[in-house]
């Protein structure tokens, strides 16, 4: 009888696939009819159900943490059991949680002591000790605005999603943009291993180890708000403008002074002279702060046709909210990657663009699309899907639960407690920010632990494959370079012959 109150919640998959069409059918009128006429009998059913399998954390009391400033003692054996989240199985990751093994790989014969360890600390902001699935910190010194407040409120929500299951490690956390591990100074017979250096981003002469960035808990100094709400309003945003009502042109904004791309970016503005179909705008962000960030609202900002993704000093993390607007995005060939843009796949996801000639480029692009709408769309729309589901938070923590824990493994040596480490926990966060920041703080803390168990890590991939899809990758993009050059070979030749 149970069963049948709510089919569709509570059912084993197993058993839901056994029941054949009819019944379905008759459960789910009998639900409906229980949910409309007995309202009071299904709901203490349902509550039972719930106080079972949910736990839910309390809501954080700051006074009572502000008389000893003590992190409290969560009682453990509340979450050994785990036959609730393995009722519902989990899902496969997606494919770019493959590049853990390939970020480890400088390690994998070696494994990593604690003299490898030690040396990472010359650019480090903090050491990251998680002991007993409770998490402390050493810190070295401060990071730019609040990036490293936000990494480590990340990983406190990644500890009350998988309560008990993170295994004891120490890393070490550099919070800068740009990588730091030089490839060519541990390659060599006689070179030392490279020291495992935790980072944003790196690139292909780079051995840093790539985590997600501060961004998906919010950047209050910028007004960004947490990634979970935040992909929720892009769904909501690519319905106020269809596709084909939007601009027909390349937008960016962004601070251009960061970088020298970008300010040759700038060149390709529409002008009186030129129309490189691109629409380029400069955010200066002491205005926007002062007019209280009324014009850089992200979700209003899905506009245009297509959307310029171009790289900042680093990698940039405009890049998922760029391609979730539903326009392709025009993606200026970037350096750097962080952890997911390895898995974008160039006409698929995105229009690659010339970094060497970007505003002629970017004008092919946009005339290409403009005369394919449809293909043009599908570029558009299969980004987002990627950022939508492939990327929601879920995987955001999955990705670091593999990544901790296959980096835990290569460990040669017992994580203990340095003298100067301070346990972290989320009241020491929580009770200390405010504004803004307190408000992204709260939206983005997790509220009880998952409900199933993180998605299946795929193994390794075999290095012939990785050299296919590289070499795939260039193929694509020199055809599309192909199909630019004679554009501009014909449309030279038809001005030439105009004149
Ligand atoms: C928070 O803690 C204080 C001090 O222990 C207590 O007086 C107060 O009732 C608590 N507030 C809530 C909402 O539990
Ligand atoms: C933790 O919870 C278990 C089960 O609820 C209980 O038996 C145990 O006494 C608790 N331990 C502490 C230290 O509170
Ligand atoms: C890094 O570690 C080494 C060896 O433990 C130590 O001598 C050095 O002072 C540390 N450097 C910094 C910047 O903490
Ligand atoms: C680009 O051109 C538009 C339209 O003329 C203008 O509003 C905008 O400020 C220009 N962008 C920059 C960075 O100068
Ligand atoms: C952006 O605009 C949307 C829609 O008007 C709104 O729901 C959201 O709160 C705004 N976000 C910020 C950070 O102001
Ligand atoms: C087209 O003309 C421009 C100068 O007007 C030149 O720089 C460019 O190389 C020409 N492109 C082709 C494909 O002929």
């Amino acid at each position: 009888m149970y069963l049948l109150f709510s089919p569709f919640l509570f059912l084993p998959s197993s058993l839901f696939l056994k029941l054949n069409l009819k019944s379905l059918w008759i459960a789910q009128k009998l639900n409906w009819f229980l949910q409309v006429v007995g309202r009071s009998w299904r709901k203490p059913i349902r509550n039972s159900k719930r106080l079972r399998n949910r736990f839910e954390y309390q809501t954080i009391n700051c006074t009572a943490f502000n008389i000893g400033r003590k992190c409290p003692i969560t009682n453990s054996t509340t979450f050994m059991d785990d036959s609730d989240t393995d009722s519902q199985p989990p899902p496969t990751c997606p494919e770019y949680f493959r590049w853990i093994h390939e970020d480890l790989r400088p390690w994998s014969n070696t494994g990593i002591t604690r003299e490898m360890l030690e040396r990472a600390n010359r650019t480090a902001h903090f050491r990251l000790v998680i002991l007993n699935g409770r998490v402390y910190m050493e810190k070295f010194h401060r990071a730019f605005q609040s990036r490293d407040v936000f990494s480590r409120w990340g990983i406190l929500q990644l500890m009350r999603r998988y309560p008990g299951k993170l295994p004891d490690l120490e890393l070490m956390f550099d919070c800068e943009d740009r990588p730091f591990i030089k490839t060519s100074e541990f390659s060599g017979p006689d070179a030392p291993s490279p020291p495992p250096l935790f980072k944003y981003c790196r690139d292909s002469d780079t051995l840093d180890i790539v985590f997600p960035d501060w961004s998906f808990w919010g950047w209050p100094e910028v007004n960004l708000p947490p990634w979970e709400p935040l992909l929720k309003s892009f769904k909501e945003a690519n319905k106020w403008i269809k596709w084909s009502k939007r601009e027909p042109y390349a937008y960016w904004k962004g601070n251009p002074y960061v970088s020298g791309m970008r300010m040759e970016l700038l060149t390709c503005n529409v002008s009186k002279d030129q129309d490189w179909n691109a629409r380029i705008y400069a955010q200066n962000w002491d205005r926007e702060a002062a007019q209280k960030f009324k014009d850089s609202n992200l979700t209003k900002q899905c506009t245009h046709r297509y959307k310029i993704y171009i790289e900042g000093i680093g990698w940039s993390v405009s890049q998922k909210y760029i391609l979730a607007c539903d326009s392709p995005t025009l993606l200026v060939k970037p350096q750097f990657y962080d952890f997911f843009s390895r898995s974008l796949i160039p006409m698929e996801h995105y229009w690659p663009i010339n970094q060497n000639d970007k505003c002629r480029s970017i004008k092919f692009a946009v005339d290409w699309g403009n005369s394919h709408e449809q293909k043009a769309q599908a570029i558009g729309k299969a980004g987002s899907r990627f950022i939508q589901h492939d990327l929601n938070m879920d995987y955001v923590y999955d990705y670091m639960f593999h990544l901790l824990s296959e980096y835990s493994k290569l460990l040669t040596f017992k994580p203990t407690l340095p003298p100067n480490a301070r346990e972290l926990c989320p009241e020491k966060i929580f009770c200390k920010v405010e504004g803004v920041a307190k408000s992204f703080i709260t939206e983005s803390m997790v509220k009880s632990p998952a409900e199933r168990r993180p998605c299946t890590l795929l193994p390794p991939y075999d290095p012939p494959s990785i050299l296919k899809s590289a070499k795939r990758k260039e193929s694509t993009i020199s055809k599309v370079e192909t199909l630019e050059r004679q554009y501009w070979y014909n449309n030279n030749k038809s001005k030439n012959s105009k004149d």
